[in-house]
């Protein structure tokens, strides 16, 4: 069995190079990040913890606001170092509370860009969850009525520069997704605790004789692939390094691995690692062997259309439509 479908106990015993690579890593992301090198990652996605009071298995989420981003702040720092020049962050933050809203995607793009980052776009993820109304405030009176927030948003940085180097036959996004991903407006469910796909997955025979050990074991917040499997499209290039420090249940690292690109997976929890173990296991790559696509590129490279959607085509990953 290969080191890299255990979970790594931070620190690691040996000192391996890349040690972080394509790694579950149980520890502290404070830690975690302060011990990668410098410049290793090309994109971050992550999704932190709120503080609104969800229940996590090891973090205490209600701090008081402003003691709350002091606490946040150190990881960005860490992010940004290890971002490579012209690499990506995409934070995911919620409108957080209805009665006692704070504006934490202000305050954490504030936080962000006093670190020197450039700030490039914000995407409304548009979660479709309106049936669930449970706010109303002053229903149908002036007085004090409440905007029950329906979306979240994923904001976007770049480190140095916009432009992100890569080798163009590693880029592999179809004009379709293309077209699709650029409207910055995405309509995608949110996973919930009922609804974890893998979950059910993961843990079949135990469900089916105990249908409560789901939401019991489910993670509060976990994020739909759909989302990932977008942010991992639009902003890397195969082959690239995609990191969650927050990592909860997996869904970047299974996300970055399907779509051949490398991982490194943080949680504080060994509970959520465990579940990413499992989950990356049953996860294979859906993308044919670097060689063998560069070699189809090549082959397509005189024919109209781009040279990477032919070879895709030749190698079956996509159908013409
Ligand atoms: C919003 S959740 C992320 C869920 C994840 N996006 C998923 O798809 O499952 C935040 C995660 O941060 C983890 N966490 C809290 N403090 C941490 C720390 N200091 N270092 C690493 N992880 C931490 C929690 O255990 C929790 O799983």
């Amino acid at each position: 069995m290969s080191t890299a479908s255990n979970i790594l106990h931070f620190p690691p015993k040996k000192s391996e190079d890349a040690w972080w690579r394509d790694r579950i890593i149980h520890g502290n992301a404070l830690e975690v990040l302060g011990a990668m090198p410098k410049e290793s990652v090309h994109l971050a996605i992550t999704s932190p913890p709120y503080n609104v009071g969800l229940d996590y298995d090891t973090h205490h989420d209600s701090m008081p606001y402003e003691k709350y981003l002091k606490w946040i702040a150190p990881f960005w720092k860490q992010v940004a170092r290890v971002l490579v020049n012209g690499g990506r962050f995409a934070l995911n933050v919620a409108p957080t509370s209805i009665k006692d809203f704070r504006p934490i995607h202000y305050d954490m793009a504030r936080q962000l860009r006093d670190l020197g980052l450039i700030m490039r776009t914000e995407i409304l993820w548009y979660k479709q969850t309106m049936r669930r109304r449970t706010a109303w405030g002053s229903f149908r009176s002036p007085s004090n009525p409440h905007i029950i927030p329906s979306w979240e948003y994923v904001l976007v940085f770049s480190k140095g520069a916009w432009k992100l180097e890569g080798e163009r036959g590693y880029s592999d996004i179809t004009s379709k997704e293309f077209i699709e991903f650029s409207d910055g407006f995405w309509r995608i469910h949110p996973e919930t605790k009922k609804r974890q796909p893998f979950m059910k997955s993961l843990y079949e025979s135990k469900t089916r004789k105990n249908p409560d050990k789901i939401k019991k074991d489910a993670h509060p917040a976990a994020f739909p692939e759909k989302l990932i499997y977008r942010l991992i499209k639009f902003y890397t290039y195969r082959n690239n390094v995609v990191l969650d420090p927050f990592g909860g249940t997996g869904t970047v690292a299974a996300v970055a691995k399907r779509t051949g690109r490398s991982f490194v997976h943080v949680d504080v929890s060994g509970k959520y690692c465990e579940i990413a173990k499992e989950r990356l296991k049953a996860v294979g790559s859906d993308q044919p062997d670097l060689m063998e696509l560069r070699a189809a590129v090549e082959r397509n490279a005189g024919k109209p259309g781009t040279p990477w959607e032919k070879a895709r085509a030749e190698l079956e990953l996509i159908k013409p439509t």
